[in-house]
């Protein structure tokens, strides 16, 4: 176990330990635990922070005496195609910004940690998993229920944090941690956005200026489709319809599916008779990028 407070250039003031090893996070939450009333948060993450992870820890800080953080690029949930081996990695800048938004423990395993040989056992996800980015990404929702529940089993938080930037993500954590009866409250804090309105995400920084520039055209087309139900639009063929055209204007954005769900099941709905999802994803240059906005109709609740 390591103190890596200098390390982080935190001032002196919070101290963040650094571990590698399960056995090193058992032992730092049986000591936090000792705390009368302890409360232990997780944030679970592949690292390479933005606002958009520091908020959870923010909310995190603000709920819990002992915040542990994790940073695990999960190999199992990378299809063949996916981003695995180019995927941003820097733990000593993610350590000092984890120790600057007040997280206590960070845990890098390495992957042998968590996938020692002869590992074999996984979560299957349900119909929540099969819609919106489970039919692009088949073993994708498998994978991260399948770590999820692993860090779930080795913190034991009594909260966990997630972002409702991953809102299928998030769905199907609470759908596990309810099926499979985890005593845990799952946490989902809202999307943290850059000036322009896109969605903060690690792979952000594989964008080109321009891909940069167009790719706020998921948010415009799903605050489009937000002002439209606030006024009164109930069709989501229309809504669907002019969201395609405004992503269409870009034309280094490549829609892969715009879609209108609920939010608890991500089933697709045909009229918008309360609280919908918008989502969509687009593949921009060689990224691929998601994103997500509630839609609440007008004088609805
Ligand atoms: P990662 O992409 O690193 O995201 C970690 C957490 O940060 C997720 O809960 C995600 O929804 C949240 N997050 C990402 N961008 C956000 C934004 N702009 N605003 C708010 N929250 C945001 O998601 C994963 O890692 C992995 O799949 C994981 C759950 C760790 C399992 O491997």
């Amino acid at each position: 176990m390591g103190d890596a407070s200098s390390r982080a250039g935190s001032g002196g003031k919070t101290a963040i330990a650094y571990v590698r090893s399960i056995a090193d996070v058992r032992a730092s939450i049986a000591v936090a635990r000792r705390q009368p009333d302890a409360v232990v948060g997780l944030v679970p993450t592949m690292g390479a922070f933005h606002e958009g992870h520091l908020s959870l820890m923010r909310a995190a800080r603000s709920r819990c005496s002992f915040v542990a953080v994790s940073v695990f690029v999960n190999p199992i949930q990378f299809g063949g195609t996916d981003d695995f081996n180019t995927y941003p990695r820097d733990l000593d800048r993610d350590l000092a910004m984890a120790a600057g938004a007040g997280a206590d423990l960070l845990f890098a395993p390495p992957d042998g940690e968590m996938y020692p040989p002869g590992f074999e056992t996984a979560v299957e996800p349900g119909s929540i998993a099969t819609g919106l980015c489970g039919a692009s990404r088949p073993g994708h929702f498998r994978g991260v229920a399948t770590v999820v529940a692993k860090l779930l089993n080795i913190f034991a938080p009594d909260i966990a944090f997630f972002g409702q930037k991953d809102a299928q993500q998030a769905a199907v954590i609470r759908r596990m941690a309810t099926d499979l009866n985890f005593d845990v409250e799952v946490s989902v804090e809202p999307i943290v956005r850059e000036g322009d309105g896109l969605a903060m995400s690690s792979r952000n920084t594989y964008l080109e200026p321009d891909e940069r520039t167009q790719a706020v055209a998921l948010f415009e087309a799903l605050s489009q489709a937000r002002d439209a139900v606030a006024a009164g639009e109930t069709s989501v063929a229309r809504l669907r319809r002019q969201m395609k055209r405004k992503i269409a204007e870009h034309y280094l954005v490549d829609l892969e599916y715009v879609k209108v769900v609920d939010p608890a099941t991500m089933e697709p709905v045909s009229a918008v008779e309360g609280p919908v999802l918008a989502a969509v994803a687009a593949r921009v240059g060689r990224t691929r990028l998601i994103d997500n906005m509630l839609l609440l109709p007008a004088g609805g609740d």
